[in-house]
């Protein structure tokens, strides 16, 4: 297996496992169908969802390939700007933004900020008076459409905690081009993400339309839209394959036609999720009473997704000799749950072999933690045939000594 133009093999050798591998063509690839997908669109922004690759290299690659970015915290904010993503071509999304994160957003003269509530409006015109600044913002309207995805990744429901419910928009939208130190330029949604089904979306898209027409028959004006993100990506090499990104580009111009605004675009798994892997070790084979498990040395803390929402990687080995297996793949973390995958029909691996979880570039270091006191993971990014170490692993000493022992349990024991 190699990544580019380098032996994933060679990478393990370089690093140690476990590790996470990014490709920056296919990166940059993937930025590029996007934007081929909206081409029919008049000037549509593209923001990268930093969330689910925050790496200031990889937002480098996405910032070269025309990028904007999505955040959803300072610390995203910082990342994206450190990438060298240009404020204006920043978004500041999020349910629970602090006062110190609106003056945060206000002092870089981001492009937008989504806001998600009338409280929050409320304290971003008080932040923007104080600092003799004009915010220009979205209002994220919850559509109240189920996107047929996973429930904890939907978040276009009325009982959903995102956005602002459709029949309030139009007071709050009001209220904010009354407001000093606020702007209102348009509407935001985002109805959930891996979705395989195109018809919510042109859905909550068409409520969005009618909205725009709405606020603009009270004389409010509307010059953008984000319509978020939220294109699903191929997991299981088994099912059928979703949407394509032309297929949403289509659908976006027959829903959005004749709407007059500039159509900003949040993708997120869709750039970087099939752009990266998770390489681990075989640590050992254990032949349990009713079946083989492969013990990894990767573990949940390091790939949340399969023991957080039950989903699949696929998982590959990386010098494949032909033989296949039906095990069930786990890491060493003290739980039952830390499991990739359950009796599945896969390559023959043994112990010491390297194997490779698959579409980990998206939602895979970024939701990583340390439970077990293991250290954060490196990040390589492969180019043609060379490579960097991204993001260094953690090291114990690191791990350890943020804790602090209080004077009174010092001295003698
Ligand atoms: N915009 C907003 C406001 C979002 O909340 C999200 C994702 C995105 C854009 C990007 O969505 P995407 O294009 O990546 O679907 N941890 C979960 C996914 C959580 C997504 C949260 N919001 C997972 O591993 O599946």
């Amino acid at each position: 297996m190699h990544a580019e133009g380098v032996a994933v093999s060679a990478l393990a050798d370089a690093v140690g496992t476990p590790f996470y591998c990014y490709s920056t063509e296919t990166l940059t690839r993937h930025a590029r169908v996007m934007r081929e997908a909206l081409a029919g669109l008049d000037s549509p922004m593209i923001v990268f969802a930093v969330k689910a690759n925050p790496n200031v290299a990889v937002l480098r690659v996405l910032a070269r390939a025309g990028l904007g970015a999505d955040v959803v915290s300072v610390g995203e904010m910082r990342r994206a700007l450190a990438a060298g993503i240009p404020p204006g071509l920043i978004v500041f999304s999020g349910v629970g933004k602090t006062d110190a994160e609106l003056r945060a957003a206000l002092e870089a003269g981001i492009f937008q900020i989504n806001v998600e509530g009338e409280e929050e409006l409320r304290r971003l015109s008080h932040s923007a008076q104080a600092l003799g600044l004009v915010a220009d913002i979205a209002l994220r309207v919850n559509p109240d459409v189920d996107a047929g995805t996973l429930a904890k990744i939907s978040t276009g429901k009325a009982e959903n905690k995102f956005g602002i419910g459709l029949d309030r928009v139009m007071d709050l939208y009001a209220e904010a081009a009354r407001l000093p130190g606020i702007n209102p330029v348009g509407i935001a949604a985002h109805i959930g993400s891996q979705l395989f089904d195109l018809a919510p979306l042109e859905t909550a898209y068409g409520k969005l339309g009618a909205l725009v027409a709405a606020l603009r028959a009270a004389g409010l004006s509307v010059s953008r839209v984000d319509l978020g993100g939220g294109l699903g990506i191929p997991y299981d090499p088994k099912l059928p394959l979703p949407p394509s990104p032309a297929e949403y580009g289509a659908m976006v111009q027959r829903a959005t036609a004749g709407w007059g605004v500039q159509l900003m675009f949040e993708p997120g798994r869709l750039i970087a999720g099939n752009a990266g892997i998770l390489v681990s070790r075989v640590v050992t084979m254990k032949r349990g009473a009713t079946r083989t498990f492969v013990v990894l040395d990767a573990a949940m803390n390091d790939l949340i997704r399969p023991t957080l929402y039950g989903v699949y990687h696929d998982i590959r080995a990386v010098e494949p000799t032909g033989g296949r297996m039906v095990a069930t793949v786990v890491g060493p973390v003290c739980e039952t749950g830390d499991m990739f995958a359950e009796d599945r029909d896969m390559d023959a691996v043994e112990t010491g072999d390297l194997v490779a979880l698959m579409t980990a570039g998206a939602y895979g270091a970024t939701m990583a933690g340390t439970y077990n006191s293991r250290p954060l993971l490196p990040e390589v990014l492969v180019d043609g045939d060379r490579f960097a170490v991204v993001r260094d692993r953690q090291t114990l000493e690191d791990l350890i000594g943020l804790d602090r022992v209080p004077d009174w349990l010092q001295g003698e024991l």
